[in-house]
């Protein structure tokens, strides 16, 4: 069984993308590569709009980060499962050989252009907010920019931080950036629902002061830090308090300052 009602009317669409790969790793994320248009240029940490066909023939997208970064051939994506979600429902039985839809204009805040040069990069992630920063991670541009690139990504369970794990375990050895990389990245995932080596929301061991501690590393400074958010709407609420109360500023496309930020998902009811 296929995962859209008709694969015709996704081609008739255009816009249509063939599914070249989907891995599952827990039953409520998965990620999936897909072909790339070539009408489609991006920035890595950019999002796109993708879907797939509803019942009634009529496009069901939803905004999704690019996973990939900007030099890939392919597409990748990371993605929540909803359960009685309208897209996700469907997407999440993608295969192999599957059409999506992607609209080819990419958009977003959490791009190198919207930050003023500085030493130290920290990516703050919660879920599947990870994704944006799959994709800059993997760009070469992340690692020329900065002296030092710190990853957060808090989940409630173990399970749920594999995907950021098996990328940011993959770039020290990859071809194209392990040398760039080397020497400058600090991993630090964290748990606060499930016993791991490291626990508690990155917000409190921030306020703590626990996480510089653990690092070795001087607390956050506007002259040195700079720092790109994404999650759900209370922690990027919650992050950029702490980001403004040690000086950083929030920049955009067209005012670069020292942190961005971007929603993982619109919540229910927001
Ligand atoms: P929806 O009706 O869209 O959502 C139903 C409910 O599920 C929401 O109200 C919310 O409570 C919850 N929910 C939705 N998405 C998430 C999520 N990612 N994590 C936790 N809870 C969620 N989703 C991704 O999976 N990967 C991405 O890379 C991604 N990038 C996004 C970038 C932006 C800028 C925005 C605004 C959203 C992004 N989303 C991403 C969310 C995505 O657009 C959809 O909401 C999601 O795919 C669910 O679609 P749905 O139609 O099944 O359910
Ligand atoms: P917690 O388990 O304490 O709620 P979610 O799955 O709800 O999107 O949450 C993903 C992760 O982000 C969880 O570990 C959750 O911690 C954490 N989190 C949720 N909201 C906040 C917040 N406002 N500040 C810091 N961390 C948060």
């Amino acid at each position: 069984m296929t995962a859209q009602p008709s694969l015709r009317t996704a081609a008739a669409l255009s816009d249509a993308q063939i599914v070249t790969d989907v891995r599952h790793y827990t039953d409520r994320l998965f990620a999936f590569r897909c072909t790339r248009p070539r009408s489609l240029r991006f920035r890595s940490g950019e999002f796109v709009m993708i879907g797939l066909p509803g019942e009634d023939g009529r496009p069901i997208l939803r905004a999704y980060s690019i996973a990939s970064p900007a030099w890939d051939d392919e597409l990748e994506f990371y993605s929540i499962k909803v359960p009685d979600g309208p897209l996700t429902s469907r997407l999440q039985h993608i295969r192999p050989g599957d059409e999506l839809i992607l609209r080819p204009k990419a958009v977003g805040t959490l791009v190198h252009d919207a930050l003023r040069p500085g030493r130290r990069l920290w990516l703050f992630a919660t879920g599947t907010g990870f994704a944006p920063f799959a994709s800059l991670l993997r760009d070469p541009e992340t690692w020329e920019r900065f002296e030092e690139v710190v990853v957060t990504h808090t989940c409630r369970q173990v399970a749920e931080l594999a995907y950021g794990r098996e990328i940011v375990e993959s770039l020290p050895g990859d071809p194209l950036i392990g040398d760039l990389v080397a020497g400058k990245l600090r991993y630090y995932p964290t748990t606060t629902r499930e016993p791991s080596d490291r626990m508690g929301r990155i917000t409190t061991l921030i306020e703590s002061g626990e996480i510089f501690r653990d690092l070795g590393l001087p607390p956050l400074d506007p002259a040195a830090d700079r720092a790109m958010v994404c999650g759900s709407l209370a922690f990027n609420l919650d992050l950029k308090a702490l980001l403004e109360s040690a000086g950083l500023r929030e920049g955009a496309n067209s005012d670069p300052a020292e942190f961005v930020i971007e929603k993982a998902f619109v919540g229910d009811g927001i």
